[in-house]
């Protein structure tokens, strides 16, 4: 089977279909994230160092242990191995333009008028924080020395524990950060002594990274004028995916800005949202 992840040295434990549905049930009733029967392999072989870890002979005990386990430490644990949590800096990079071209600037003429100085931006599902990271470079960049006069600022969250805690380190290796533009590493990052690069304070004490479940029931936040919630919605159904937007919508200031993965277009006519280029929505002013 594809995507099995081995563990050598170590006879592999099998994950029978039945205890695969129960695991996938687990996944999608907590995080909202589908797996299908061809992931199996997949989760197999990624739960494989857990169950050898805790000296356990079956999936079925391990499942048994989630489900006993009433910290939620477990369950956290495996949504660490099962998430996919791909991201690069500047990602989609005709997202970013259209942020400093578009969005940023109707962003802060409505601030003026309604004399505010709050800028509230969101990254749902950050991932290892590239993208954050982008987004407050390209914010910081586009703004200059009128950043200082806001009272600006990025929540950035994921489910995941485990790239969270890269996130907040804000360390990446030279192959990771090719994809910057020369003048954003001259301005926002530090090599460090063994060749990796770090983002500079000035750009990290302006994120707060925080665990958060987009399935949770209420968003439990002041709306922002600007929300990325990029590449996760793939991972859910429709119900889900629509239930999400509607959440979305409501943590939206009415003008805000909603960016979406490019594979995750939405048909606006079944959502409140003007779609104003490739992956990029508007909630609509008088909504
Ligand atoms: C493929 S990464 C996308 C990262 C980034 N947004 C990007 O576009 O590069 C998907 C991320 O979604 C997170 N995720 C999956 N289900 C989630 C949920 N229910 N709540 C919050 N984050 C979730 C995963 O942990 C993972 O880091």
């Amino acid at each position: 089977m594809e995507d099995v992840e081995e563990n050598p040295g170590m006879g592999n434990l099998r994950l029978s279909a039945v205890e695969f549905r129960a695991i996938a049930s687990l996944i999608y009733d907590n995080f909202g994230i589908c797996l299908t029967e061809e992931k199996r392999g997949l989760v197999m072989g990624r739960l494989q160092s857990t169950l050898y870890r805790r000296q356990l002979r079956s999936f079925s005990e391990y499942l048994e242990q989630v489900r006993q386990d009433r910290s939620g430490a477990m369950l956290s644990e495996l949504v660490n191995q099962i998430s996919t949590n791909h991201t690069s800096f500047f990602r989609e990079q005709s997202h970013f333009q259209f942020l400093q071209q578009k969005a940023l600037p109707d962003v802060l003429t409505r601030l003026q008028q309604q004399r505010r100085r709050d800028l509230r931006i969101w990254c749902a599902a950050c991932s290892s924080g590239e993208e954050a990271y982008t987004i407050q470079m390209s914010v910081m960049k586009s703004l200059g020395l009128q950043y200082q006069s806001l009272d600006a600022g990025l929540l950035a969250t994921d489910i995941s524990a485990k790239v969270l805690s890269q996130a907040v380190q804000g360390i990446y290796g030279a192959d990771r950060v090719g994809d910057i533009p020369a003048n954003y590493v001259q301005s926002f990052l530090k090599e460090q002594p063994d060749g990796s690069y770090q983002i500079i304070d000035r750009v990290r004490d302006e994120i707060m990274f925080r665990r958060f479940n987009l399935m949770n029931a209420a968003f439990p936040f002041k709306p922002f004028q600007i929300i990325f919630c990029r590449n996760v919605m793939i991972y859910f159904d429709a119900t889900t995916r629509l239930n999400l937007l509607k959440r979305l919508h409501h943590c939206l200031e009415p003008g805000g800005y909603l960016f979406l993965g490019h594979s995750e277009a939405i048909n606006p006519g079944t959502t409140p949202f003007i779609n104003l280029v490739p992956a990029v929505y508007q909630r609509r002013l008088e909504s």
